[in-house]
């Protein structure tokens, strides 16, 4: 969605934008070649595979830098960078074609390999150690609110009795023994797809993640600045969608009183309704299929 996502930054060429999640840069490429000399990017992402990615970027293109942090620390990147208002944030989230398609990251039900799922592999216990260790009901809990998993129990259960004789180390363990714990299958539905989004969604606090970086995105924009958001499941969407309803409605005043629309301190105006992937681009990658994008716009 470059169109998409360059028209809804509406980019002053001259202006600061923050690219949250460069991945492999595609995104800051497009954002680049909207700006002018004297326009500047900054990009951040928590694999360090993707900032060194960003850094050969930087060393080509003195207008683009690159920071190895999580999103959720926009605020503290920008107060280092010395950047006081910007005039955009792209939110890109979820995980990567690149990490997607490297076995040895984990996240793949298609690939085997180690059961890491780490977007940042110095960082945190990996799904391996997780599961090695977390209780029924904690992995339970987690299919059921991060997956949307119905049979997250009997999984749960599974891995629990599974771990006593066998430890869970890889992808194609952990795709078995779900195809075995569910007595029924979806349609047009890998049977690992709920428990693997839910327990990388868990594994890097994707959603805790995501409601920080909104609201740390609106503090740091300049009234007019735009804040684009593209996600990939309906867990993400809903965050984005409730946390932009709400920015426009401002405070939740009793009906009835009279109130000035200064009084309602809103945040940001709407600038689009959920925008979708073209038919085009699904034919080319079949994974924005899912992506919805966002935007809105900081009011003053
Ligand atoms: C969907 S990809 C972005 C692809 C990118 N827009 C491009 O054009 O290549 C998401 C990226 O965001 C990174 N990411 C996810 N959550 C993050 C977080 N909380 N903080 C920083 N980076 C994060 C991932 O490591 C991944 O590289």
């Amino acid at each position: 969605m470059l169109g998409e996502v360059l028209e809804g930054l509406n980019i002053d060429a001259t202006g600061r934008y923050v690219d949250a999640t460069f991945g492999r840069g595609g995104h800051s490429r497009a954002i680049l070649s909207s700006l002018s000399a004297e326009g500047r990017l900054l990009g951040l992402d928590r694999d360090p595979l993707a900032v060194a990615a960003g850094q050969g970027l930087a060393a080509e293109d003195s207008r683009f830098s690159m920071k190895y942090a999580r999103f959720s620390q926009l605020e503290g990147v920008l107060a280092e960078q010395g950047w006081n208002r910007i005039d955009g944030v792209l939110l890109d989230v979820g995980v990567s074609s690149p990490q997607l398609d490297e076995a040895q990251r984990g996240f793949s039900f298609m690939r085997d390999g180690p059961l890491d799922m780490r977007m940042d592999p110095s960082q945190g216990p990996s799904a391996e150690q997780w599961l090695a260790k977390a209780s029924e009901d904690e992995i339970t809990e987690v299919l059921k609110t991060y997956g949307e998993e119905r049979f997250g129990r009997r999984i749960a259960r599974a891995v629990v009795e599974t771990r006593e004789t066998c430890p869970l180390q890889t992808t194609r363990q952990l795709v078995q023994l779900v195809e075995t714990a569910q007595p029924v299958k979806e349609k047009h539905k890998h049977p690992a797809t709920r428990t693997f989004q839910a327990i990388r969604i868990f594994i890097n606090n994707e959603l805790d993640e995501l409601v920080m970086a909104l609201r740390q995105s609106l503090s740091v924009l300049a009234p007019g600045g735009r804040l684009a958001v593209i996600s990939f499941h309906s867990l993400e969407d809903r965050i984005v969608k409730r946390f932009f309803r709400d920015q426009a409605k401002g405070k939740p005043l009793p009906r009835g009183l009279p109130v000035t629309d200064d009084q309602l301190e809103r945040g940001l105006k709407l600038v689009s309704k959920a925008v979708r992937a073209s038919e085009a681009e699904i034919n080319v990658n079949p994974r924005a299929r899912s992506a919805v994008l966002r935007v809105a716009e900081r009011l003053a």
